[in-house]
């Protein structure tokens, strides 16, 4: 018989007994098995539990980004990324903002959106009045869910109803507004959107079909900016050059989508170190720099009256420091003690400030030396050892192969014979 995907009651077995199948699956040699078994700080029970079907863990680099001085205080910042270079250009672009102060933040208030489609709705406007009419109510159906988040501050605090036409006619759009604290928050706004469904639907004669959170959170905002002293830059020449690129990207989608995909570089690295959704992260930042008409930059750069460079970051933050993964994942843990953020609102404001630093690293290197000088400088090493130096040797190759721009294997293993 052939191999079959088709795993009735894969979900039972034990992390063990579902390697096992996988192995026989994919033909695991020993060595492959080895290493799929080794886990790190998160054990196997502890990933069992939290996803499902669980038959090992995956392990990213943890490296912390120096030189934060945010709001007058100062920062390490742990990432989680596969990509070389990203900590380097953020410690290094955090070092630079410091000059003129550091980053200044704020944020809104914890603010997610839960979505209630009501449809088959007779009189539109009629229903839209209805729900409207009911708010008190509605709000109140909604906190009964969660008495803890009302009484620490949060819980839903208001509705709004849009009307959507649609090809399968007019549908009105009902949004609970939660405040979540110091949750992500999904969860409870799903639990609340789900609750006040049928009320909704009572008190309008209409059918709810979706009830679910909103990742664009555009309510639960975080802000960042900083001034880049000229000279530190590197001269006028580059100011000039950074406001090119992001006038570039303010224009063409193609550079838009790379000059934000740099900025998330920084801000899913540690959106994953503190065990917080990148996706929605992703999601809900991509889809705010597309809201104001066509695609935008999710940061804005400026010179000063002083010929300094100014720049600003404003982008959803749907994160938290309680609850999900950061509750249960003790790496991701002790990434939040190592952060010291007191609220979800403050991770969300470092992270902002990490997003700010991030593009104008990319942004500095690209108008100067190249993407690649730096990426290199890691990336040639690895070269190096998989050219087979060891000890001293792998730092000589790399060197020689960043001076000769030829960062290759082939070379590597030329080097490596010369020099041995
Ligand atoms: C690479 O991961 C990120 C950059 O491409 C960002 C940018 O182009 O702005 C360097």
């Amino acid at each position: 018989m052939g191999k079959t995907s088709q795993l009735e009651g894969f979900y039972k077995l034990s992390p063990e007994e579902r390697l096992k199948i996988v192995k026989d699956f994919a033909n695991l040699n020993d060595e492959e098995m080895k290493i799929i078994k080794s886990t790190g700080s998160l054990k196997l029970d502890q990933a069992n539990r939290m996803i499902e079907n669980v038959i090992g863990t995956i392990e990213i680099p943890l490296g912390i980004a120096v030189n934060f001085f945010i709001n007058g205080r100062d920062y390490l910042i742990p990432m989680a990324i596969e990509e070389p270079s990203v900590i380097a250009a953020a410690s290094n672009a955090a070092r630079m903002a410091r000059v003129k102060g550091g980053f200044r933040t704020s944020s809104t208030e914890p603010i997610m959106i839960g979505q209630i489609q009501l449809m088959g709705l007779k009189d539109i406007s009629k229903a839209k009045k209805n729900i409207l009419s009911n708010r008190e109510k509605i709000i109140e159906i909604a906190n009964e869910q969660d008495q803890m988040l009302v009484k620490i501050g949060g819980g839903a605090k208001d509705i709004e109803v849009r009307v959507l036409e649609t090809p399968s006619g007019p549908m009105a759009i009902v949004h609970l507004l939660v405040d979540t604290r110091d949750a992500m928050g999904a969860n409870v706004v799903n639990t609340m959107a789900e609750a006040v469904a049928p009320f909704i639907e009572k008190a309008t004669g209409g059918s709810v079909n979706l009830r679910i959170v909103s990742n664009l959170a555009d309510m639960r905002l975080a802000r960042a900016e900083a001034i880049f002293d000229k000279e530190v830059l590197g001269g006028e020449k580059v100011v000039d050059g950074i406001i090119e690129a992001y006038e570039f990207a303010d224009s063409d989608p193609y550079r838009c989508t790379t000059h934000n995909k740099g900025i998330m570089n920084g801000i899913a690295a540690v959106t994953l170190a503190t065990g917080n959704d990148t996706r929605a992260i992703e999601a809900g930042a991509h889809a705010f720099a597309a809201k104001k008409g066509g695609y935008k930059p999710l940061t804005t750069w400026e010179k000063t009256s002083e010929g300094d460079l100014l720049g600003r970051i404003e982008l959803p933050m749907a994160v938290g420091t309680i609850g999900g993964a950061t509750a249960v994942h003790p790496v991701a843990k002790i990434c939040l003690k190592i952060l010291g953020v007191k609220t979800s609102r403050e991770l969300g404001e470092v992270m902002a400030a990490v997003g700010l630093a991030q593009n104008l690293a990319a942004l500095r290197a690209m108008v100067t030396e190249g993407i690649q000088m730096g990426h290199m400088k890691l990336h040639a090493r690895n070269i190096a050892v998989m050219a087979g130096a060891q000890g001293e040797f792998i730092d000589q190759v790399a060197e020689r192969l960043i001076r000769e721009r030829k960062v290759r294997v082939d070379r590597a293993k030329e080097i490596l014979e010369e020099l041995k």
